[in-house]
């Protein structure tokens, strides 16, 4: 469920018109919902604890929200006085985290890349474990962490070879995918970490892919990594944590119906049963996707003479890429809709590209230069992915809570960005 509805025809965000906002800070704008962030981190957190899913002293589960969904620090901030925590894949999005105010010992530091200044800014920083994905990756961690003079927590990532579903370009437990490690390496690498004076095993963690709309392959992922909690204990090694990554779907309306997060709690209760480990999470679309909208002004509707009708909009696939990238539906509302018979329209931005195409061949109601409309569903994975293609200004962001926004991300200014570039001394 989300904050975003229809009032006398127009649509809202909990009780601020979007079309106030697009007024006051222009177009295109992303547009979160606070009510509805705090709603899907709350639903999560309770489906998981009814279902008897614990974390640390049987107290709630750590949910580590994937920055990279969603990395506004306003947002951030919402979700950490909850009592959230952050995944997160790099300097910035650690920084971003404490920025926040999500306690280091709720900071979980992951990605398949991570360079020597970023693990030990982490170890500085004193986050709560870092998701070792390779061999050499966890010599790293090692020699970093002992060059400082301390043990670094380590979780082994774990790649389940499983195949999840959704886009290809979104997979990430098969073994084909760069992402963790093989069951057999996990157990040789824990034995080997719990002998190494620089790190301190706390855990196993997967995570297997994003948008997962079928939970059994989730379910088989999960119990191969109980069966790896139960192997290693049997082993005599200290395994406190098991991180089950994110990759919930979320509902993108017209697409396959996503298992709720009961259901998704109830499984994990089932595949998990009498284990006794904190558990932990990394979800990041299902609580910010359908928490935000991108709203985008209709610039001009070119008609071709054989019919075809173009709405040219602008907002760019350099604002909200996922379409041009994974195919991916976004419903689009007018923020105003005409109750006159829909047309088809071909939704496009104004970057030179094809690919510049939201949607083709989406029955709207009939739009106007001057119109409105907004991107659902586009909290997560939007302004995060956004850049300044074409040289246009970053998207900016606004957060909404009730009847009062806040602009948490402004627009910056053509000065702002020719600012961020220096002359080469030989042209003069
Ligand atoms: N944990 C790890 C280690 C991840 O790699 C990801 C997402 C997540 C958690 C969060 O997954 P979620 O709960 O959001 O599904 N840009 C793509 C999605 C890429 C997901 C990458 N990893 C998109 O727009 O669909």
């Amino acid at each position: 469920m989300d904050h975003f509805e229809f009032r006398g025809g127009e649509l809202y965000c909990e009780d601020v018109p979007l079309a106030r906002i697009a007024e006051t800070v222009g177009t295109p704008v992303y547009v979160y919902s606070t009510a509805t962030l705090e709603r899907h981190f709350q639903v999560l957190r309770d489906a998981l604890t009814a279902a008897g899913v614990t974390g640390a002293g049987g107290g709630p589960p750590l949910i580590a929200f994937a920055v990279k969904a969603n990395s506004n620090v306003a947002v951030l901030a919402t979700l950490a006085r909850l009592g959230a925590g952050a995944d997160t894949v790099s300097e910035g999005e650690i920084r971003r985290a404490l920025a926040a105010g999500v306690p280091p010992e709720k900071i979980v530091f992951s990605g398949v890349g991570k360079t020597e200044a970023e693990i030990a800014f982490a170890l500085k920083a004193g986050v709560a474990e870092i998701n070792v994905e390779s061999e050499p990756e966890m010599a790293t961690v090692s020699r970093v962490a002992r060059g400082l003079g301390v043990r670094a927590q380590v979780a082994i990532r774990v790649n389940p070879d499983v195949a999840a579903g959704g886009h290809a370009k979104i997979a990430t437990g098969k073994s084909e995918n760069k992402f963790g490690v093989s069951f057999a390496e996990a157990e040789r690498l824990y034995a080997k970490a719990s002998n190494d004076a620089g790190l301190r095993p706390v855990g196993v963690a997967c995570h297997i892919g994003s948008q997962i709309t079928d939970l059994a392959p989730m379910e088989a992922a999960f119990s191969k990594m109980r069966g790896l909690v139960e192997r290693l204990r049997a082993e005599g090694m200290n395994v406190e944590r098991l991180d089950l990554g994110g990759g919930l779907g979320v509902p993108y309306f017209n697409q396959p119906e996503p298992p709720s997060p009961a259901d998704y709690a109830a499984m994990i209760a089932r595949a998990m049963k009498g284990l006794d480990v904190a558990f932990a999470f990394e979800p990041g679309r299902m609580i910010a996707a359908n928490a935000g909208v991108l709203v985008s002004e209709v610039i001009h509707v070119h008609v071709r003479p054989e019919g075809r009708r173009f709405l040219v909009i602008d907002a760019g696939m350099n604002d909200l890429i996922r379409p041009a990238m994974y195919d991916a539906f976004h419903d689009i509302r007018p923020l105003k809709p005409r109750e006159d018979e829909p047309e088809v329209y071909d939704v496009v931005g104004p970057i030179c590209e094809t690919g510049d195409t939201f949607t083709r061949d989406r029955r709207l109601p009939p739009l106007q230069a001057g119109d409105l409309i907004a991107f659902m569903s586009a909290g997560a994975y939007g302004a995060v992915m956004s850049s300044e293609y074409n040289s246009r200004l970053l998207v900016p962001e606004v957060l909404v809570k009730g009847d009062q926004f806040a602009v948490i991300r402004p627009r910056p200014t053509y000065e702002d960005m020719l600012a961020l570039e220096r002359p080469a001394p030989w042209l003069g």
